[in-house]
């Protein structure tokens, strides 16, 4: 272990807003949105904020006593508690953190040259065969890289020095900036059409099981879960921080600002009298999935809206940019401080070593969509569903007493008891019964890939 004592966060502003950074990302921006508008609107944002409040909350809260008891990184916090058997699970989250980045920096890359672009020429063209341009080759290597180099600035400079004051400054300049665009998109002509598909609910699709998979697949990735991510953040704090607020201000914010997101999009879209169907059509048309609503159908309005669509689509981009950064910044954090525990590295070391090595990861990945593509899947269906149910099942089962750890900080037990149930038997049953459904498709998409 490292002789420096172990950095702190100086205020719980500044946890609070590093965790709300790191769940506020790309995750909440578009796929958010577009899963909710493919899988029954108001119907799909009601199972996701139940699978939120009866999985994601209960998982946040586990990863928060792990890292705050520890005061350890993700690998030596389940040691600390486990045993060495647990080690491994722990190491699985470093690797999660691993290919998440990888990708993750490249997809970061395009809202980076999309920002410029809207900034500097406008969005004229074929938006297809910009996409094509932009998320494939050279290009997209070069602005991975340009935005790795500032993710590992932001993490050599430390705890307090580079991550939390990375997410003071920019938090709040976040929430703002959706909350304005939100605004302004309410004003426009589509935004009545554009309300309407986004939240109109379609209750026969809630009842698909394959819809209960979607919905809880996003809420791990967006709410950071099932890696360490929040349990890394939650190592620097003291004693005194009220683990179950913390949780629930996360939350909250991580689902207000997808919300909010939507009431962005889906206006934009439809202000221009772009159907529906624009979304799917853009979406298979490139063969790119999800991504299209996005990077595809928006700059499409963007374009048509003339001169106001510069501007517009410089502040939707800096959203995601911004959004992208905080989010990067921890999933580095989750490898950095392991390398930093388990080999006895220096943070700068560690920060540069394992940010080129997922820079390099990444290139595979900004050659071929389809590769990206496959790293997500098996990064958010494989490692963060079964991360997560590793550790559902470690603190319900395993750890020694969680809730005398977990109530350091409140004022008293209440509801712990129901925590620790539902860790026991509600989050694992729900997460196996989802990864039955995810890792035969997962598989199907890696074979696919290498059987072409
Ligand atoms: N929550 C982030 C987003 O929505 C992604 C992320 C996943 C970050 C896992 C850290 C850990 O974009």
């Amino acid at each position: 272990m490292a002789n420096a004592p172990r950095e702190q966060w100086s205020s719980r502003t500044g946890f609070v807003l590093a965790a709300v950074g790191s769940a506020v990302g790309l995750g909440n921006m578009w796929r958010f949105s577009y899963l909710t508008a493919e899988y029954g609107g108001a119907a799909f944002l009601v199972l996701y904020l139940g699978v939120t409040l009866m999985v994601g909350l209960p998982v946040m809260l586990a990863e928060l006593t792990l890292g705050r008891g520890s005061q350890r990184s993700p690998v030596r916090a389940l040691q600390h508690y486990g045993g060495a058997a647990w080690g491994p699970l722990g190491a699985v989250f470093v690797a999660a953190g691993f290919v998440i980045l990888s990708y993750y920096s490249v997809i970061a890359g395009w809202t980076v040259r999309y920002a410029l672009s809207a900034l500097f020429s406008g969005f004229g063209g074929d938006t297809v065969a910009r996409f094509n341009d932009v998320s494939v080759g050279w290009d997209a290597v070069g602005f991975h890289f340009a935005f790795m180099l500032a993710t590992v600035w932001i993490v050599a400079g430390g705890v307090k020095g580079g991550i939390e004051r990375t997410a003071i400054v920019l938090m709040p300049l976040l929430f703002l900036l959706v909350v304005g665009l939100a605004i302004y998109a309410s004003r426009l002509p589509g935004a009545g059409p554009g309300y309407a598909y986004y939240l109109e609910a379609d209750f026969d699709a809630i009842l698909s099981w394959k819809v209960l998979t979607h919905a809880a697949g996003q809420a791990f990735f967006s709410l950071s879960l099932g890696m360490g991510a929040m349990l890394t953040y939650a190592s620097y704090l003291g004693r005194d921080a009220h683990l179950p607020n913390e949780s629930l201000i996360i939350a909250g914010a991580d689902v207000g600002v997808a919300f909010l997101a939507g009431l962005v999009v889906f206006p934009l879209i439809f202000a221009l009298g772009l159907s529906g169907a624009v979304i799917g059509t853009a979406g298979t048309e490139a063969d790119i999935g999800n991504v299209g609503a996005l990077f595809i159908t928006l700059p499409g309005a963007f374009a048509e809206m003339g001169a106001a669509g510069r501007w517009v689509g410089t502040l939707f981009f800096a959203v995601l940019i911004v959004g992208a950064l905080t989010s990067a910044i921890s999933l580095l954090e989750v490898v950095v401080s392991a390398a930093m525990d388990g080999l006895g590295w220096g943070r700068t070391r560690a920060a540069w070593l394992s940010a080129a090595a997922m820079a390099t990861l990444g290139i595979p990945a900004a050659f071929n969509i389809e590769v990206l593509d496959v790293m997500d899947k098996v990064a958010s269906n494989l490692f963060l569903l079964g991360g997560a149910l590793g550790l559902s099942l470690f603190v319900g089962w395993r750890m020694q007493d969680p809730v005398a750890e977990v109530t350091l900080g409140t004022d008293g037990v209440r509801w712990f008891f129901l925590w620790r149930m539902l860790l026991r038997f509600v989050v694992p049953a729900v997460l196996v019964f989802v990864l039955v459904q995810a890792v035969p498709d997962t598989l199907a998409a890696v074979a696919g890939l290498f059987g072409g």
